[in-house]
């Protein structure tokens, strides 16, 4: 694996160090990888009113697009399980908005799913639909 790959999963396997989860006690940990070669992470945080729990994956883009990074390479999703967690559909929503990517999906026992997020969403709901609309 490329070495900044390499640092992509440690980013996010940190991130998942950091998780705030006492109520599902699921461990998430996310990294982006932008075009500009920069990486930023989040981890999932919870909520005693659970509705308002936020994934790592959306922590971790509101991360970068709050430096001004809106253009990405790569996001590795780290999750402590036997086999690699993929990504809920808000957060495959979250992640089209910025376009196609490479999502590498990555276990605590070291398996790795490579994906790309075109593939996690095909037919997703874009600004192009709103372009598309009659109503004004
Ligand atoms: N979670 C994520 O962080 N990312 C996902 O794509 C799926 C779920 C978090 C939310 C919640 O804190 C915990 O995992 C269990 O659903």
């Amino acid at each position: 694996m490329e070495t900044i790959y390499e640092e992509l999963v440690e980013a996010a396997k940190n991130a998942a160090q950091n998780s705030y989860s006492p109520y599902s006690k699921f461990r998430v940990g996310a990294a982006v990888l932008t075009k500009t070669g920069k990486i930023y992470r989040g981890t999932n945080v919870e909520n005693a009113s659970y509705g308002l729990t936020i994934c790592a994956e959306r922590v971790a883009i509101s991360a970068a697009v709050s430096d001004g990074e809106r253009e990405f390479e790569a996001m590795v999703v780290y999750t402590g399980t036997e086999q690699p967690s993929t990504p809920c559909g808000a957060c495959r929503q979250f992640m089209a908005e910025f376009g196609d990517f490479k999502v590498l999906l990555v276990s605590s026992s070291g398996q790795i799913h490579e994906t790309t997020v075109l593939e996690l969403l095909p037919m997703g709901f874009s600004a192009k639909d709103l372009r598309n609309s009659s109503n004004g």
